[in-house]
């Protein structure tokens, strides 16, 4: 085993070990799968708590008491299950499982449990993902028997915290235009709940925890205290529930969700959940947040350390009313300005004029582009730019001519009315041929023009999720679903693998892990105000690294901010411009010119750097973080300031993350200090209201 990382195995237990974390659990006398440990690596295996039952001392059930892996409803009718399930129409429900065998890979873990009785298997594959404190787990159920059983929940697992705490649980939550929002509840008895049920992961919240102690002076903060945290790497619809039992241990359990979901597994079927990334840090949420960004950047990514172009899109300029001469006047003011990637948005196909057309016909629309997109593909790229084009594959206005010939290819229930949002059907994306359809018509707009860029957009979710012609349980819609939106896209990427591949929904709907292993970069928000996204941003942040969030400099309140200020909020992130550039005077577009420059300097400090939130924007009316290279040659400081009162009462802001050892000097000034002395002493900012820095620190 590499040292400080992989399986250590000794019988039937079994040490997970990433960096500084561990995670533990053994097979009980009886055959339990029980939990054991799960926080800072322990010196020896003999370390680590045994694996056995809770002492019986209520009128409770003892596997009640005891922390499981999985929990299946055994001997208790009332306990959160990881995994339900009912058999003969319901007559029998719940699971029994006993432990089979193990297999230890270098850093893989694969324990087999059994239900005896149905001859059901239930595999638990554990990873350890190098050095960074991260763990995976993913679960399969495996009907060997001769009986159906219709699952009827499968969560990925239960995660128990360390007996006898008080927690708290942090979770990005929010709606439309306020994505990502950070929130903080306490883990009072019983359970607070999370979930998606709109068939996207939603902008209500990301399948994410991160539990810290919530007793005084043991709260986690950027840099310091204990987080438990772990995310689902699915697309859809999710359930989080974390729990606070009766005898006082707190259980996250997390997984796919439960609402409106059944799944016959057959005779000789397989049902995969997804994986679960988690964690522990003992270094508080930056080191969570660190560790989540590498994982994300180097691992998952299909473009492992993708560094964006710069991206003009063209929605807020000119929404559906693109064409030929108005896209290029664009393009023009754009390649001047330094921009590197021009993306055409909604409204170029076939019958697009507004919302309430076009979507499924996706050829060019013949009044706009009468001699299809080659001219203005051609006129891009005569101005040195890549091109980019919008698409919303999932979806079909009743006013197209994809849904009159197959008015049956949307999610529907025979009889009743089809709901619309945004006067918009949603495909059922669990149909072969609908995928079919999708893979051919998108290979082929993609093998016809030389396209570098596609934003998948996606906007709105599931009403009448029905599905008249499946021949079983229709409820597995909401997984099917997923899955089939993976394998168009993921078609569509081999086929096109030098493609760069924007996530949005409607902003920020649909941003996670799965999202993250298929495209480069996600559209973070609808929502360009800047003190409104510095929060989004921020949330945003916790999970998922800067090269992968998309802003815009766009006309949102432009009267009320400062284009400096407009400019440095999407620097943090993968810059991009929205506005009106036919609106934007010479002097605007030179000191937008100048932003692009300055952005192409720093970015590889933006995309590849570790971030450190060093004040939020939550609490602060000062925020800042600083983005520090590996090798902690230079840094890049960014400092925000919104309105405050107190004029000209700045904080210092303390950076973390240089080296504390090594002298650092800050541009626009002679001061040269160690990287621990940034640390003390920090950097005074020299702004006001409305005012924003970037200034980088270089390693002398
Ligand atoms: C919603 C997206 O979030 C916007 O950026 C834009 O692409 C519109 N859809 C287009 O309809």
């Amino acid at each position: 085993m590499e040292d400080g990382m992989g399986i250590q195995a000794s019988g039937n237990y079994w040490v997970l070990e990433s960096g500084d974390a561990a995670y533990a659990m053994g097979v009980e006398a009886g055959g339990v799968l029980v939990h054991t440990y799960w926080g800072r690596k322990l010196p020896r295996l003999s370390d680590y708590p045994a694996a056995e039952r809770a002492k019986h001392f209520s009128a409770d059930h003892v596997l009640q008491l005891t922390a499981q892996e999985v929990t299946t409803g055994e001997a208790s009718a009332s306990d959160e299950r990881t995994l339900d399930a009912t058999i003969a129409g319901g007559h029998l429900r719940g699971l029994v499982l006993r432990f089979e065998s193990a297999e230890v890979g270098d850093n893989t873990l694969a324990i087999t449990l059994r239900d005896a009785d149905l001859n059901l298997r239930v595999v638990l594959t554990y990873g350890t993902l190098d050095q960074r404190g991260l763990f995976t787990r993913a679960l399969s159920v495996i009907n060997d028997g001769e009986r159906e059983v219709k699952l009827t929940r499968v969560f990925t697992g239960a995660f128990n915290l360390p007996v006898g705490g008080e927690f708290a649980i942090n979770h990005l939550s929010g709606r439309w235009g306020d994505e990502f929002r950070m929130n903080r509840d306490p883990m009072g008895f019983g359970t607070i709940q999370r979930d998606s049920r709109r068939v996207i992961t939603s902008h209500g919240g990301v399948p994410y925890f991160a539990v810290d102690r919530n007793e005084p002076g043991l709260a986690a903060s950027e840099e310091a205290g204990e987080v438990w945290f772990g995310t689902l790497q699915w697309s859809g619809n999710w359930r989080l529930i974390a729990e606070r039992t009766r005898d006082d241990r707190g259980i996250i359990h997390l997984g796919l969700n439960d609402h409106d979901f059944a799944w016959d597994l057959q005779s000789g079927e397989a049902f995969d959940a997804p994986r679960v990334v988690y964690g522990y840090s003992a270094n508080g949420f930056g080191a969570m947040s660190r560790a989540y960004h590498d994982l994300i950047r180097q691992d998952l990514s299909p473009r492992p350390n993708f560094v964006a172009p710069i991206v003009y899109n063209s929605w807020y300029a000119t929404l559906f009313d693109v064409d030929q001469e108005g896209q290029t006047a664009l393009a023009d003011k754009a390649a001047k300005m330094g921009v590197e990637l021009f993306v055409m948005d909604d409204g170029w196909f076939h019958g697009r004029n507004t919302d309430k057309a076009g979507l499924g016909d996706w050829w060019p629309d013949e009044v706009k582009f009468p001699k299809g997109l080659t001219p203005l593909i051609d006129a891009v790229k005569e101005r040195g730019m890549q091109f980019g084009l919008w698409i919303e594959p999932e979806m079909v206005n009743p006013d197209s001519d994809l849904y009159r010939a197959h008015p049956d290819w949307v999610l529907h229930y025979e009889g009743r009315e089809r709901s619309l949002m945004r006067n918009q059907s949603i495909l059922n994306m669990g149909r072969v041929d609908v995928q079919d359809y999708l893979i051919d018509i998108f290979d082929r707009l993609l093998t016809e023009n030389p396209i570098d860029f596609i934003k998948w957009d996606m906007n709105r979710s599931a009403s009448e999720a029905g599905w008249p012609t499946h021949e079983r349980d229709a409820r597995e819609i909401w997984v099917r679903y997923v899955e089939g939106l993976y394998r168009v896209w993921g078609e569509l990427r081999a086929r096109h693998p030098n493609v760069i591949w924007e996530n949005c929904c409607s902003g920020g709907g649909r941003v996670d892990l799965g999202m993250m292993a298929l495209t480069e970069q996600s559209w973070t928000s609808d929502n360009t105000v800047p003190a409104a996204r510095l929060l989004i941003q921020e949330g945003y942040s916790q999970l998922f690294p800067a090269n992968t969030m998309a802003g815009w400099a766009t006309d949102e309140e432009r009267h009320e901010y400062p284009l400096d200020f407009r400019f440095h909020v999407s620097m943090a992130g993968a810059l991009g411009v929205g506005g009106n550039l036919l609106d934007w005077s010479d002097e605007e577009c030179s000191v937008a010119a100048g932003h692009l420059a300055r952005f192409k300097e720093i970015r590889h400090l933006v995309a590849g750097g570790d971030l450190y939130r060093l004040r939020s924007a939550h609490h602060h009316a000062v925020s800042a973080f600083a983005y520090v290279a590996r090798d902690k040659a230079e840094a890049v400081l960014f400092v925000f300031r919104v309105h405050s009162a107190r004029l000209g009462a700045n904080p210092a802001i303390r950076i973390a993350g240089l080296d504390p050892e090594a002298l650092y000097a800050v541009e626009g000034s002679d001061v040269v200090r160690t990287g621990r002395a940034w640390a003390e002493i920090g950097l005074i900012p020299t702004i006001k209201n409305l005012q924003s820095q970037i200034l980088r620190f270089t390693r002398v």
